[in-house]
């Protein structure tokens, strides 16, 4: 049985702790197998079983995350599920003990497989490694996240693309919530595989229609799962899109389960979020955006490989919260990018993680004090500057 359906005796998965009086932000806890996870949380990606470039000892560390982000997609292509289950599940293949959130692939397989075939039955696609075929049905991706074995576990969804016509947002959406139905009688019948639950949680679409987003917020509250995600959002459409859809779901999902919008952001899409109520981010931009050079700080953002920093020799960060931050200066970290050296993007990745993690933790302790609105404000007014 699902943990959290109406019906059900276990404890609640999640506790809330406090609203904040100035918006609708909230801190909270969830309790998962692999421990607790402090909200509002920001979940490092670690697409094919690795935060890319970071070790579990310096991620665990330095970066110090309740939760990190697997995909259904990648693992099964590579390693495969044969090699995953005899591993024990991800946790002890990739040596990480804490909560692992994965996603169900409803994204991967539309943004990475070249061709793909979407019918009622499931999506067909092709691997993006070589090419071969295979089929995702909702029955199937919920047995492939079962041998994965996350703590957190996705619906099988499709998310559609920005531009959307509203017939294909429509048909789309009530098949996403189709499977929804799918995923949920598969899982009624298919017990966790290692002994300990796996949190379920079903996911709105609806592209940018506000009728569309409100239906599909009141499916997915009424499947009464232990958490509830957001998604088709951060796909091209303008922040003002992404804000108003965030803002019509979260004010019809209930208030004691955590919200997950998935995909999203830019430190100031996720200021903004956690003042409409979202609870739970992940995103590649900390990270992919680190191996492209681009630093995300508490004053705007830096481009490291702009030849201005050639000669700073001030630290990369003095207000940052990782040792990169005041181990290392611009000029040295630059002088990494332009000799194309493998340890530029690991620095920048921790600086970039241990920021994110920041800000989220910060967010959290502002709400718990009462004075997040204000901070907010401030805040996203520096954030998008470019230094
Ligand atoms: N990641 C970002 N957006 C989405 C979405 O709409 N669905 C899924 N499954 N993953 C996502």
């Amino acid at each position: 049985r699902i943990q959290g359906d109406s019906q059900n005796t276990k404890p609640v998965a999640f506790t809330l702790k406090h609203t904040d009086p100035g918006s609708k932000a909230r801190a909270g806890v969830l309790q998962t197998a692999h421990g607790e996870i402090g909200t509002p949380i920001f979940m490092p990606v670690g697409t094919a079983g690795t935060v890319k470039g970071v070790h579990q000892r310096e991620l665990r560390n330095d970066v110090d995350p309740d939760v990190i982000l697997g995909n259904t997609y990648h693992l099964f292509l590579r390693p495969g599920m044969e090699i995953l289950e005899a591993a024990g599940g991800l946790h002890p293949f990739m040596g990480w003990d804490r909560p692992i959130l994965t996603d169900s692939g409803g994204y991967q397989v539309y943004s990475l497989s070249g061709t793909r075939k979407i019918k009622e039955e499931g999506v067909k696609f092709q691997s993006h490694i070589d090419g071969s075929r295979h089929l995702f049905t909702p029955e199937r991706v919920m047995e492939l996240q079962r041998s994965i074995g996350a703590d957190i576990i996705m619906a099988f969804d499709e998310c559609t693309p920005y531009p959307c016509d509203y017939r294909y947002a429509k048909r789309s959406m009530d098949m996403t919530h189709r499977w929804l139905d799918r995923c949920m009688a598969h899982l009624e019948e298919a017990p966790p595989l290692y002994g300990f639950d796996q949190l379920f949680f079903p996911i709105v679409q609806g592209s940018v229609y506000k009728d569309l987003r409100k239906a599909s917020a009141e499916y997915i509250a009424n499947a009464g799962a232990p958490g509830n995600a957001i998604g088709g959002l951060s796909v091209g459409e303008p922040a003002e899109e992404l804000y108003g859809m965030a803002e019509v779901v979260c004010d019809i999902l209930p208030a004691e389960k955590p919200r997950y919008l998935m995909g999203v952001g830019t430190p100031a899409n996720l200021l903004e979020c956690i003042a409409l109520g979202v609870d739970m981010f992940d995103c590649v931009m900390p990270t992919r955006n680190a191996r492209n050079g681009m630093l995300f700080t508490s004053e705007g953002t830096i481009n490291i490989k702009n030849k201005k920093w050639e000669a700073d020799f001030s630290p990369l960060d003095p207000m940052g919260h990782t040792f990169v931050d005041t181990e290392y200066t611009r000029a040295y970290l630059r002088h990494l990018f332009a000799a194309n050296e493998y340890l530029g993007k690991q620095i920048a990745t921790l600086h970039n993680l241990g920021f994110y993690l920041w800000l989220v933790r910060e967010a959290r302790r502002r709400i718990l004090d009462g004075t997040f609105a204000g901070w907010k404000s401030e805040m996203v007014q520096k954030l998008d500057k470019r230094l």
